[in-house]
């Protein structure tokens, strides 16, 4: 276990292992940041020559080590880069103190000297260090690495109410995007719907939500009984049933109702119309919408927050075999409006329908699914940044501000009235057409498909296909596998809401 305080001190004074102070690149010269005011002093004229010669440059993500040889309290000096000096915004701290975590690594002590004047800056940094420090290591033998057992921001704005919140605010948030992490890494035999269904029941033993938090799990017969032929049609190939995970979060006094939704292909093998062996490899992940929406109602709750939430997550596996759908099928989905699948691959859209419709009968005021929907997303916006659609400008510039605050980035793409009119009018029997056979666009097309299933009601979309996933190494407060993005921009926009009544 480790602790986290934050607290006023000087980092050529505090008691450490291990200092961390920041860089920022000075029109091509590396230069302390705030925070490190301490460590100029104490290192006086040599500095500059130091930092020459140890080669920091300030540059985001660089770390640098020294031994401090009695000059600072600390034995260990780390420099981590900010970037250019005139950006030292809460992105950069977050992602600076991100990649400090993982330098750090094997200290018992560390202290964050970072620009950290003001609760949001104490936040990216706390935030970024703990999310930065993620390990998943259930599937490696040991030994595994100590965490640190202390971990101190130091700031001038520590013991006030504001840093107090934020403190909390990153404790409840840590927790669900590690959580979704975990989820998202853990290999897709483990963490089928059942067991997936299985380990959300469980966080209602371990979490401080406890109590506060309902569950429901549809089985596979409940969801025949009431008409799921979304789920149930992408389900059926495969040997683990589907299920749908319900969770209610009712605080009294809460005015706003939300409505999360998210996407739980626990794999998505294709189905029939198979994707070749390379893009297979990682769709594990395919059920991060639905790790993200439990998680965040789950900190939500722990927080508090004035805001009623339902979260609804279809969770099925999209596999191959005799009874699986097959291209050319039509599905009766949840509600009753008849879909003719055309793409076997293209299943989300089809568990997000009939979730959607559930989510529309306990009249949400807003209405968030999130989902790993579409190839066509990271083609467009890249593996970085989520697409946001839907028909309401308030919600969506909402989510924005969320993302901002919460340091994730998100991007606004259209949803034309005619991939709405393909939607409509390209399926000769049935009410809509799954699929497009033009591939151009198709993150939209997938969210006009959606469309049709929120009857009207204040909604948006976060196709997350590109960020929530990181097959490369590690950068700022991202870590290698799953990600956890959106959680935090989920919380931050329960936050918003539960403030504006
Ligand atoms: N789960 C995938 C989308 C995806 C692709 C997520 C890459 C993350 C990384 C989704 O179910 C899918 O297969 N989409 C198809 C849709 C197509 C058939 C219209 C795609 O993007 O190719
Ligand atoms: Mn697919
Ligand atoms: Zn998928």
């Amino acid at each position: 276990m480790t602790t986290y305080t934050v607290r006023k001190g000087s980092p050529d004074k505090i008691r450490a292992d291990v200092v961390v102070v920041g860089v920022t690149d000075q029109d091509g010269q590396p230069a302390l940041a705030p925070g490190g005011e301490g460590v100029a002093s104490a290192y006086g004229r040599k500095l500059a020559p130091l930092l020459a010669t140890v080669g920091a440059t300030g540059k985001q993500g660089e770390t640098v080590k020294i031994a401090t040889g009695g000059t600072l309290k600390t034995p260990l000096l780390v420099l981590v880069g900010l970037g250019p000096v005139d950006r030292v915004d809460t992105a950069a701290v977050r992602a600076a103190a991100g990649a400090a975590a993982r330098a750090v690594s094997n200290c018992a002590s560390v202290a964050l000297a970072l620009p950290a004047a003001d609760a949001e800056h104490v936040r990216a940094a706390l935030e970024g260090f703990r999310l930065g420090g993620y390990t998943f290591t259930r599937f490696k033998s040991g030994p595994h690495p100590e965490p640190a057992a202390e971990v101190v921001v130091l700031s001038d704005a520590a013991r006030t109410k504001a840093v107090a919140t934020a403190v909390e605010t990153v404790d409840a948030v840590v927790r669900a995007v590690a959580l979704a992490r975990d989820w998202v890494n853990t290999p897709p035999g483990d963490l089928t719907p059942p067991k997936f269904a299985d380990a959300v029941t469980a966080t209602q033993k371990l979490s401080s939500a406890k109590g506060k938090v309902k569950l429901t799990v549809l089985d596979e017969k409940a969801l025949a009984e009431k008409g799921y032929g979304g789920i149930l049609g992408v389900g059926r190939g495969s040997d683990s049933p589907p299920r749908l995970v319900e969770l209610t979060y009712h605080p009294r006094g809460a005015k706003t109702h939300l409505a999360l939704v998210g996407k739980g292909i626990t794999y998505d093998s294709g189905g029939l119309s198979i994707k070749p062996g390379a893009s297979m490899v990682t769709m594990k992940m395919d059920m991060a919408g639905a790790a993200s929406v439990i998680a965040a109602t789950l900190a939500i709750a722990e927080l508090g927050l004035p805001v009623q939430v339902t979260t609804y997550a279809p969770l099925a596996e999209n596999m191959i075999s005799g009874s699986a759908t097959r291209p050319g099928d039509v599905l009766e989905m949840y509600g009753g409006k008849t879909v003719e699948v055309l793409n076997t691959d293209a299943e989300g859209r089809l568990v997000l329908a009939d979730a959607l419709v559930r989510a529309g009968e306990h009249d949400p005021d807003v209405v968030v699914d999130v989902a790993t929907l579409t190839g066509a997303c990271v083609v467009a916006l890249g593996e970085r940044i989520s697409g946001l659609l839907g028909n309401d400008e308030t919600l969506l510039g909402d989510i924005e501000t969320a993302a901002e605050a919460a340091g994730e980035r998100v991007w606004q793409l259209p949803i034309p009235v005619e991939m709405t009119e393909k939607v409509r009018g390209n399926s000769k029997i049935a009410d809509l057409a799954q699929h497009n056979s033009e591939r151009w666009g198709g993150t939209l097309y997938a969210a006009a498909f959606l469309q049709e299933f929120v009857e009207g009601r204040r909604w948006a979309h976060l196709d997350i296909a590109g960020p929530a996933y990181n097959e490369k190494g590690p950068y700022g407060h991202v870590t290698t596998g799953g990600t956890g993005h959106s959680v935090a921009t989920l919380v931050e926009l329960a936050r918003s809401l539960g403030a504006r009544d």
